[in-house]
C-alpha cells in the first residue's frame, strides 16, 4: 500500500507535525488525514506501528480541532468519522451483490485428496494449483466500495440478504473507510472477509466484564459477531475487532459491466492486464496493496493435493501461536478460469474446501 519513498515521506511529515502540534493549519488538513490513515494502516493492518498511541491521539485531536473549526473541510473518509455520534435505531435488510456461499467441509487427508479427484476430473488437469489460507473463527462481513468510499458492510444473513450495519463497521479500524480502487477503473467492488476479536482483546475484554460482575463472553467468535449488531457504535469501538478480508465477491470495471459477464468474455480491465484478478492469490495481493488487512502474508500456494496436506497439518500444529482463533484451513483452486469452470452448487463453490482442524479438548 505504501511504498518506501511514500513511507519516508509520511514519517518525515510526521515528525515536522509533532515538532509543533497546534501549528498544523487547515491548509494542511489533507496531509494531516494522510499521516493518521497512514499510521492506521501501519498498526491495524500491517501490526508495525511508527508511533507512540499518545501521538496519534495527539494529531488526532489537531484533526478533530481543524474540523470543528472548519465544518465544510470534512470528508466521509476522515479518521474521525468511524466514531459513532448517535446509537443504530434499526439495522435493515439488504441484498449481497452476490449470494455469500457456505464451504464444504473436510477433515482428514482422505476428504482431501477426494476434493483434489473431483477437482482434477472437473477441470481435467493432472495438477491443480491451489491457495491455502486459515478458516478465520469470526462472523463473515460483506463490504462495497463505490467510487472509492466504503459504502455499505453488511452481515451474512441467509446468504442473499444481510443487515446493513455500516456504523459498526466503521468503528473497526484496519477497515479502510477509502480505498484506490479508480486507478484500477473499478467504481463498485464487493469484498467479504470475517471480523474477529483477537485472544488478547477477548480476555482483557472479559476482565473488563468481571470487574464489572458481568458474566463473560463465551469465546472471541461469539464477541465477535454479537458485536456487529450491536445498538451503540461506541460499544462496538471499544471492543477492539479485527478483520481480515479474503475474498472479491463482484467488481464492475470502468463501464460498469458486472463481473458475471466478464467472466465469460476475456476481461479488458486494468486488473486483467496487471494479473491480479486472474489468481486468488492475485486478489490477495490487489486488496493488500489497496489497504486491506487481507491473509497476503498467511497465504500458501501449493500445487497438488499432497503439498496441501503437509501444508494443514503443518499449520494445525502452530494454531495456538497465532494471536487469533482459526478454526481451520481453507484450500481454493487458485486460477479463476479454473474456478469458472468448476462451478458451484446452491451452497458451496466447488473450488473450494475447508478443512476442519480437531475440535478442542474442553
Ligand atoms: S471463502 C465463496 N475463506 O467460513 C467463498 N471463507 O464455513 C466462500 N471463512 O461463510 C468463503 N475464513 O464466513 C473463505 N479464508 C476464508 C475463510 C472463510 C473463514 C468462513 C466464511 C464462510 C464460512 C464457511
Amino acid at each position: 500500500m505504501y511504498p518506501e519513498k511514500q513511507t519516508k515521506d509520511l514519517q518525515q511529515q510526521t515528525k515536522t507535525f509533532l515538532q509543533d502540534i497546534a501549528l498544523i493549519s487547515a491548509r494542511e488538513i489533507n496531509v494531516l488525514r494522510d499521516v493518521l490513515r497512514f499510521h492506521e494502516h501501519r498498526y491495524y493492518v500491517m501490526n508495525d506501528p511508527l508511533l507512540a498511541d499518545y501521538e496519534y491521539d495527539q494529531l488526532f485531536k489537531q484533526l478533530e480541532k481543524l474540523e470543528k473549526e472548519n465544518p465544510a473541510l470534512v470528508t466521509p473518509d476522515s479518521p474521525t468519522q468511524r466514531v459513532g455520534s448517535s446509537l443504530n435505531q434499526n439495522f435493515t435488510t439488504v441484498q449481497h451483490l452476490v449470494p455469500m456461499l457456505s464451504l464444504d467441509n473436510s477433515y482428514n487427508a482422505e476428504d482431501l485428496i477426494d476434493f483434489d479427484r473431483k477437482a482434477k476430473e472437473l477441470t481435467g488437469l493432472d495438477v491443480i494449483e491451489y491457495c491455502i489460507e486459515p478458516k478465520f473463527d469470526g462472523a463473515s462481513i460483506s463490504l462495497i466500495y463505490e467510487n472509492d468510499m466504503l459504502a455499505r458492510g453488511a452481515t451474512r444473513g441467509d446468504g442473499v440478504e444481510g443487515e446493513d450495519i455500516t456504523t459498526n463497521i466503521k468503528q473497526i479500524r484496519s477497515i479502510p473507510l477509502s480505498a484506490p480502487f479508480s486507478p484500477l477503473d473499478v467504481p463498485q467492488i464487493e469484498i467479504r472477509g470475517e471480523i474477529l476479536m483477537s485472544k488478547s482483546a477477548f480476555a482483557k475484554y472479559n476482565e473488563g466484564l468481571a470487574e464489572q460482575g458481568l458474566p463473560p463472553l463465551a469465546n472471541p467468535r461469539n464477541a465477535a459477531s454479537g458485536s456487529l449488531r450491536m445498538k451503540d457504535p461506541k460499544e462496538v469501538g471499544r471492543r477492539n475487532l479485527e478483520a481480515f478480508l479474503y475474498h472479491v465477491s463482484y467488481y464492475s470495471d470502468d463501464k460498469g459491466k458486472p463481473a458475471a459477464e466478464r467472466i465469460e468474455e476475456p476481461h479488458d480491465a486494468d486488473l486483467q492486464d496487471e494479473k491480479l484478478l486472474q489468481t486468488h492469490a492475485g486478489s490477495l495481493k490487489l486488496l493488500w496493496d489497496c489497504g486491506f488487512r487481507s491473509p497476503q502474508k498467511e497465504k500458501k500456494v501449493v500445487k497438488g493435493i499432497d503439498e496441501v496436506i503437509k501444508h494443514v497439518s503443518d499449520f494445525e500444529a502452530m494454531r495456538d501461536d497465532l494471536p487469533y482463533e482459526i478454526d481451520g484451513m481453507v484450500v481454493k483452486v487458485n486460477d479463476f478460469a479454473l474456478q469458472d469452470q468448476m462451478g458451484m452448487t446452491t451452497h458451496h463453490p466447488r473450488w473450494a474446501i475447508a478443512y476442519k482442524f480437531k475440535a478442542r479438548q474442553a
